[in-house]
C-alpha cells in the first residue's frame, strides 16, 4: 500500500536551543535560507508523501504560516516587480497538503504522533522528524518506502554512531536469528531501548528521525504508560510492537545533522552554505581568509 501521510512532531519545547528558542520554534530556524522544517516537507514531497500532519502547540502558529499564503506580502513583491522571491514563497505555499492537530501537553514524541490519530486513519504512514535533517543523493524517507512491506508493523531509518554516544538516542536490539537484507541495508528487529548507558547498549545502531508505521502502533501508543522522563516515548512503543510483529531497521545514504541543537544546526550551515552555488565560494574565502589570519 502506498504511503500517502506523512506526521511531522514540532511540538516540543527545544530547550537545547534556548535562548534562541524562547519565542522562534527551533523548526523556523534556517539552514542557509530556508526553515529547518521546509526541508522535512520537501523531504516528504521529493518521496510521494501527499499529506503532511503537523504536531504543533500554541506557540508554534508561524510553522502553520510558513506554509500558507502570505496574500499582503505577495501583493508588495508584485508592486516591486520582485518576481523571483514571489515566486518562492508561493511555491512553498503550494508544496503539500497541510493538516495541521495540536499537543496541548508536552507529554513526549509517542504522545504528539497519537494527537495525529484521526487525522491519519487506517492506512500506513509516515513519522519525519524535523531535528534529524538528512541530506543525500536520495530522499531518506524514500529509502525507507523502498524497504517497506505491508506485513510490516514498521521501517525505522537506523545509523551507526560511537558506542559512547548511545546514551543520546534509541538504540535498536538486532535479530541474529534473520538475515539482514539489501547487502546489510535492511536490518530485521527485536527490540529497542531508549538512550541506554554504553555499557548496557544492545548494539550501536541508531535509530534516526524516519520511520513508517503501520497504524497498529496507534493502539500501542494508546496502553504505553510515561517512560524516561515520564514522557510518553515512541521507542518504548515500538519495541512493543516488536515483541509480535515484524520491526525493520533500515540503513539510508544521506548525512545526517541534529539540527535541534546548536552544533548540529551550525554544521549543517557550515555544509549546506559550501554546497550552495551562490554563497559557496563566498564561506570558502571567507574560511581561507580566516586561516591566514
Ligand atoms: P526532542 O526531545 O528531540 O525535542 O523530540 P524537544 O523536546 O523539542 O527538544 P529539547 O530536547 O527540549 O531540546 C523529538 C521530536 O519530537 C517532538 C519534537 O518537536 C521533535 O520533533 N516532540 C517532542 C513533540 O512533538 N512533542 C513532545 O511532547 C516532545
Amino acid at each position: 500500500m502506498k504511503i500517502r501521510t506523512a506526521i511531522l512532531p514540532a511540538a516540543g519545547w527545544g530547550t537545547r536551543f534556548l535562548p534562541a528558542t524562547k519565542a522562534v520554534p527551533k523548526e523556523l530556524l534556517p539552514i542557509v535560507d530556508r526553515p529547518a522544517i521546509q526541508y522535512a516537507v520537501e523531504e516528504a514531497v521529493a518521496s510521494g508523501i501527499e499529506r503532511v500532519i503537523l504536531v504543533t502547540n500554541e506557540h508554534k502558529r508561524a510553522i502553520e504560516d510558513h506554509f500558507d499564503i502570505a496574500t499582503d506580502l505577495e501583493h508588495a513583491l508584485e508592486a516591486r516587480g520582485d518576481i523571483e522571491h514571489l515566486r518562492a514563497i508561493r511555491a512553498v505555499a503550494d508544496l503539500v497538503q497541510l493538516v495541521t492537530v495540536r499537543q496541548k501537553e508536552q507529554l513526549g514524541l509517542g504522545h504528539a504522533v497519537l494527537m495525529a490519530r484521526e487525522a491519519v486513519g487506517h492506512e500506513p504512514f509516515a513519522v519525519i522528524l524535523p531535528d534529524d535533517f538528512i541530506v543525500g543523493p536520495r530522499p531518506a524517507l524514500a529509502e525507507l518506502m523502498e524497504a517497506h512491506e505491508p506485513a510490516y508493523a514498521g521501517v525505522i531509518a537506523i545509523e551507526e554512531v560511537a558506542p559512547s554516544e548511545t546514551g543520546r538516542y534509541g538504540i535498536v536490539m538486532p535479530d541474529e536469528t534473520l538475515p539482514t537484507l539489501d547487502g546489510g541495508r535492511t536490518v530485521p528487529l527485536r527490540g529497542m531501548v531508549e538512550k541506554p548507558n554504553p555499557a548496557d547498549a544492545p548494539s550501536s545502531l541508531a535509530i534516526i528521525g524516519r520511520y513508517i508505521f503501520s497504524p497498529k502502533i496507534f493502539e500501542v501508543l494508546e496502553r504505553t504508560a510515561g517512560g524516561k522522563n515520564g514522557e510518553i516515548q515512541l521507542t518504548d512503543a515500538i519495541a512493543k510492537l516488536a515483541l509480535d510483529q515484524a520491526v525493520i531497521g533500515r540503513r539510508f545514504s544521506g548525512k545526517r545533522y541534529d539540527v535541534g541543537s546548536p552544533i548540529g544546526w551550525l554544521e549543517a550551515n557550515i555544509d549546506m552554505a559550501l554546497a550552495h552555488p551562490l554563497y559557496g565560494s563566498v564561506i570558502r574565502a571567507r574560511m581561507k581568509a580566516t586561516r591566514d589570519e
